[in-house]
């Protein structure tokens, strides 16, 4: 596409005319021809692409209800939104594409763009020395928590009640996760948003608090530093390797403090786009993953944010408003809410490198060894040969203790390390790394046993007593960081090609 534009680029000028190619290349899948926001598949992604025609952005740098101004524009173009479906097109696009695209946006909504253009908000500097203290009083003050719930973990009383201006459900931004941010995670990036509110959304301005003396703007700038600090001070980089230290004594039940020290991992997960019905629009992003073992018991520590506690019925209003407004998926959601599930598959015969099952609950070939989790609370052992096609074993030997708190499912899982029927069962082996995978979904937000989301292949490597080598990452291991989205993309192009399968949707193009 880059050699198509290429002597424009050169030139460093294009027109609204190459504006209007590039948008129908790159764009207009989402986003439709129209700029309506209708584009194929658009009604399986929650957020629904932006529709340009009514002008209304969330992330500006303009008083609320105004355009955003053309940097604006440009920005959230070259960066994408994390955590939703619009992706970052600066490695794609040279500068000047995607000034053109931007002037090409515009012309969608003529009349608004049509007079002077909106002016940036003077935002001065963050106020020194430590104010996180002060920051959390304010948000109390200002009754962030109805939303965003008390931790941050977007559970607040208010959440299930929320939608955009468009009537669809719309999800309080999870505050201990701040790279998903929409409009960036610094510190004035998030006072930015606090200022000029996130249009279209019920994420008010707190303009007014200020000018009407409700709080001082160093307040604001407390609010925004307290918010910062609810994420970790880095955005976790998802690693290959969960390692499994040895203990005394294992802790038996989620809230444990000895929790506290064990070190943790982050696992990604996205939406299950492979299997039918495939799902664009997870409730679940990752997951916290600690283990131990005392040589003779591993012990799994699962956390992972969830806003309900589902069934719930508080949140049925929420599930009637998600079945509504994501009609273009493979059939109707569910319209009851059923509870919420983690599942955790293991390679049934950790010791073969070469043959590692199929990352979606195996296959009939080769199934997986699982643990079947569900907020009831109870958990099965078991195989799976395809998703959500599982059968119990008798005489299960894993346990759970399940804790729901501040919008947070932690689940632990005990099990000893050895099996007494290891075509079955795998036994934890110390010193090797043991091929893990995830599943997870809300049972609020009409996911079940295939609608959730998934990770690839991790594993856990067991802490020999005494080390006698310098642990390496087995290198067969799938490279994941940045290419888990590519990767199930990829799989699904595979997958749909193989079946002969003509649909594509835009997530599909990535
Ligand atoms: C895979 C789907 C997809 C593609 C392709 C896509 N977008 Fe988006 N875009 C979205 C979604 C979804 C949103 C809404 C996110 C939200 O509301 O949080 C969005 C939002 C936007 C916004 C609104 C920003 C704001 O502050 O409200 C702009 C501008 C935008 N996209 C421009 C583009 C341009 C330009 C292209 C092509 C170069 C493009 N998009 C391609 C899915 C897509
Ligand atoms: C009425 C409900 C509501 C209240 C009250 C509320 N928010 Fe939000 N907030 C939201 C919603 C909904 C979103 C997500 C918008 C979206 O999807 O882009 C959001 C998004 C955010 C974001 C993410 C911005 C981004 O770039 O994506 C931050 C930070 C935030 N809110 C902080 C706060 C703080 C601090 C307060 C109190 C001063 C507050 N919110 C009050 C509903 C609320």
């Amino acid at each position: 596409m880059a050699a198509a534009l290429l002597s424009f680029a050169t030139t460093g000028k294009l027109s609204a005319q190459d504006g209007k190619t590039i948008y129908n290349k790159w764009c207009s899948g989402c986003h439709g021809e129209t700029g309506a926001g209708d584009g194929v598949g658009a009604k399986t992604m929650l957020p629904h692409p932006r529709d340009f025609t009514k002008a209304v952005y969330k992330i500006r740098t303009t008083a609320s209800g105004e355009i955003p101004t053309d940097d604006d524009l440009r920005r959230i173009v070259e960066v994408g939104m994390p955590g939703t479906a619009m992706p970052e097109w600066k490695s794609r696009l040279s500068a000047a594409e995607i000034g053109a695209v931007v002037q090409y946006l515009k012309t969608f909504s003529p009349n608004s763009f049509k007079g002077a253009a909106a002016k940036a908000i003077a935002i001065g500097k963050a106020p020194g020395g430590d104010g996180v203290a002060d920051g959390k009083a304010v948000f109390q003050k200002l009754e962030c928590y109805k939303c965003h719930g008390l931790a941050g973990r977007a559970d607040g009383k208010s959440a299930p009640t929320l939608k955009d201006d468009y009537g669809n459900p719309i999800r309080p931004a999870d505050l201990t996760e701040n790279w998903k941010f929409r409009g960036g995670n610094s510190v004035s990036d998030i006072y930015t948003r606090l200022r000029t509110g996130l249009d279209g959304t019920p994420m008010p301005s707190f303009q007014d608090a200020v000018e009407n003396k409700l709080i001082t703007d160093e307040q604001l700038w407390r609010v925004a530093q307290y918010v910062h600090s609810l994420s970790p001070e880095k955005t976790p980089e998802s690693r290959e390797v969960v390692r499994a230290a040895l203990a005394q004594k294992l802790p038996a039940t989620p809230d444990d403090a000895a929790w506290a020290t064990v070190e943790r991992f982050w696992i990604p997960v996205v939406g299950q786009i492979i299997a039918k019905p495939r799902w664009f629009a997870p409730a679940v992003d990752g997951l916290w993953v600690q283990a131990l073992h005392d040589g003779r018991s591993l012990a799994l520590r699962v956390s992972w944010d969830d806003p309900s506690k589902s069934p719930d019925p508080i949140w049925d209003e929420w599930l009637g408003r998600m079945s509504k407004t994501l009609t273009d998926v493979d059939g109707p959601l569910a319209t009851q809410q059923g509870p919420d599930r983690l599942v955790v598959q293991w390679a049934q015969n950790p010791s073969d490198e070469s043959k590692r099952p199929y990352f979606l609950g195996g296959d009939t070939k080769s199934p997986v060894y699982a643990w079947r989790w569900s907020s009831e609370p109870k958990v099965e052992e078991g195989s799976e040969a395809g998703l959500g096609h599982f059968t119990a074993l008798p005489n299960g030997s894993v346990t759970q203790s399940a804790r729901y708190a501040d919008g947070q499912w932690q689940v632990v899982f005990t099990r000893p390390l050895a099996s007494s029927d290891t075509t079955k069962v795998p036994r934890f082996g110390e010193g090797r790394a043991i091929p893990i995978a995830f599943y997870a979904a809300d049972g609020s937000s009409g996911e079940d046993e295939v609608r959730g989301a998934v990770s690839t292949w991790y594993a856990v490597y067991l802490d020999v007593p005494t080390p006698t080598r310098v642990f390496v990452a087995p290198i067969a291991m799938i490279a994941l960081s940045a290419g888990l989205g590519m990767l199930l993309v990829t799989r699904a192009q595979k997958n749909g090609r193989a079946n002969g399968a003509t649909d594509s949707s835009p997530m599909e193009e990535r």
